[in-house]
Order: structure tokens, then sequence, then C-alpha cells
């Protein structure tokens, strides 16, 4: 399974990266509007920092838009993918792109019949929002496992980057349902490595050698 970092924060991209824990990166405009900076010059250093695929989100809500900015950002760096909506225009473009050889992320994916619409049209990602499905009741893990049995089942290379995820549980879930991928926010990132009966059990440890040592 591959682990993406949700998140355009330099820092916290080059912390984890240092582990070889990062596959990739996405990013949508709020997460770029929190680090206050030029879009370009993010996504460039982002793409220098880690080899895999970043996401960068077109704003165009228009086809002809999206592909005029898809052509322009994945320029930027060969390992950029471009970000679209999940609307009939974003079907469109990526129709388009994909027959130019431009990777896409379909983005804001609710239903199975969305990303299986997606794939079609010849999307190389498609981003199901976990979390968000969880916060009005509905059931995301649910998604994710009803996109990988239909694409399974029909050959799809397209892959599932499970996005807006919350929590340890969501990540544990969509790596059982057979997510390809997970995008990770960056503040949840360390908690997957962390667990407080290691720490507590590391300081145990510590103490009784302080002992032993001293009593020699
Ligand atoms: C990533 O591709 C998505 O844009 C992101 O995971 C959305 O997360 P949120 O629902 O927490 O904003």
């Amino acid at each position: 399974m591959k682990f993406f970092l949700d998140t355009a924060n330099i820092e916290e991209i080059k912390r984890i990266n240092e582990l070889g824990l990062v596959d990739g990166v996405t990013t949508n405009p709020t997460i770029i509007s929190k680090e206050g900076r030029d879009f370009e010059e993010v996504i460039k250093e982002i793409s220098q920092t880690v080899k895999g695929p970043v996401s960068a989100e077109v704003i165009s809500l228009e086809t002809e838009g999206m592909i005029e900015e898809a052509e322009r950002v994945s320029k930027w760096a060969s390992n950029v993918v471009v970000k679209i909506p999940m609307t009939e225009n974003g079907l469109r473009a990526v129709h388009i792109l994909s027959q130019k050889g431009i990777k896409t992320n379909v983005t804001l994916v609710f239903t199975v019949a969305q990303g299986l619409m997606a794939a079609k049209s010849g999307a190389t990602y498609v981003s199901p929002f976990l979390g968000r499905l969880d916060d009005i009741s509905s059931d995301g893990l649910a998604l994710v496992s009803g996109l990988r049995q239909v694409f399974d089942r029909f050959g799809f290379e397209t892959e599932i980057i499970s996005a807006s995820v919350r929590n340890i549980q969501h990540v544990e879930k969509v790596a059982l349902a057979g997510s390809h991928i997970a995008t990770i926010p960056g503040n949840l990132f360390p908690k997957l490595w962390s667990h407080p009966l290691t720490d507590s059990g590391i300081a145990a440890f510590m103490k009784d050698w302080e002992n032993f040592e001293k009593n020699k």
C-alpha cells in the first residue's frame, strides 16, 4: 500500500519523507491557501522533495479552463498530477487529458458510480472522501471497498486514493478494504507510528536497565 501526505507544508513533508514513508503528496486549494505562498513555487518545491506523484488542483470549472490549467501545471514538474473535480466538465477534461498523456486525480468522489465514471473517462486516480461521508452519517469505508471491487472486476487500472482521512482507524480500514493509497494529513501521520504502550514500555526498559547498571 502507498501513503501520500495530504499537506503542502514542506517541513511536514521533509520530516516524514526522511522515514521513507511518503509515496506522493496531495493538495487542494484549501491546503495550498494555508501555506500563504505562491502556488507554483510550493508545487515545484514539493515535486523536487518527493519522487512520487504530487496532486495540484485546477480552479476552473469549465472544461477548456481545466485543460489550460492542467497543461500549465503539469509542466512544473514531471511528477505533477492534475486534480480535477468530479463534474461533467471535469470528466470531459479528464478524457481529453488522458489522451494527451497528462495524469489526473478525480477529486470529491462520494459514490461508486462517480468513481466508475472517472475511471472510464481515463482518470489515473480517484479520490473518495471518507471523512466527509462519515460526517454526514454515511459510510466512507463502504465506498472505498465498493470501488476496489468494481475496479478489480472490470480491470480498471485507476488507483484509489482514500482521502479525507481523519484517524488511524480510517487508515487501517482502507488498507484492509484494498485501497491502493491513503492520503494522510501531516498532523495524523506521526500517530500511525505511535502508541502510549510503546512509550511506557521504553521508559520501563530504560529504568530497569539503569537499576541493573547501578547494582552491578
Ligand atoms: C485530498 O485529496 C483531499 O482534498 C483531502 O483529503 C480532503 O480532506 P478534508 O475532507 O479533511 O478536507
